[in-house]
């Protein structure tokens, strides 16, 4: 493990639930690795532009200076050797931030190809872990809401050609101290589990 560019989508930064957990996480997991942190709340993505909207549906070249953001972005995600995105679910999917950074970096002709069998993936795949925080439940015997953050992430992952990806939830986190405590206590060995499995890591997270 060299490189982990780790993506914070939450408005409550380092604060986050999540984002603390993955922090513990790297730091007993891979106490050397060189940590790229990429605040999307602290440091706003810019929105979208006219020149960025016409390069994509345009065969710009790839040096074009309206990809310039994306081209950032994009070598920052090739540079790492494993991927964690820690993100509260927004109104049953992915927060406007993250999907902004989505915006960005699935591009066509640069991190993946349309062909006549569909969209294929041109990035390398490495090891990804998704963080999911929600105020309530979207999984399991107590979920009241439908989920199209899973799906869609996993979906758009994959279209950039990141298929090793691995989900822990933190749910109920707006039901009251013992329901945060609870879904800490339940996301620890999905960590354990997930982590030892996908990053082929077996250290101990402490409690
Ligand atoms: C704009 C907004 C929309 C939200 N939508 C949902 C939702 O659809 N489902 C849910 O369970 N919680 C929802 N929540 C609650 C957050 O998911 C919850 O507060 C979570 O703990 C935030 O995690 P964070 O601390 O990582 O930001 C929403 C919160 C905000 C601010």
């Amino acid at each position: 493990m060299k490189r982990i560019l780790l993506l914070e989508c939450s408005p409550h930064q380092q604060r986050a639930s999540g984002s603390q957990l993955a922090r513990r996480l790297i730091a007993a997991r891979w106490p050397r690795a060189e940590l790229l942190e990429r605040d999307l709340v602290g440091e706003p993505l810019p929105p979208l532009g006219a020149d960025y909207a016409a390069a994509l549906t345009s065969s710009a070249a790839l040096d074009d200076s309206a990809f310039a953001c994306s081209e950032a972005l994009i070598a920052e995600l090739e540079a790492s050797d494993c991927l964690i995105i820690v993100t509260p679910m927004h109104n049953f999917t992915v927060p406007a931030a993250l999907k902004l950074w989505i915006d960005y970096v699935l591009r066509i002709h640069r991190s993946f190809a349309a062909t006549p069998a569909g969209k294929v993936g041109l990035l390398q795949d490495r090891p990804t872990l998704v963080l999911v925080s929600a105020g309530g439940f979207y999984q399991g015997p107590r979920a009241r809401q439908a989920d199209f953050l899973t799906a869609y992430l996993r979906h758009v992952l994959s279209t950039l050609g990141i298929i090793e990806v691995a989900f822990v939830h933190l749910q109920g986190l707006a039901h009251g101290e013992a329901s945060v405590q609870a879904a800490l206590d339940d996301a620890l060995p999905q960590l354990q589990r997930t982590t030892s499995f996908y990053f082929d890591c077996a250290t101990e997270i402490a409690p």
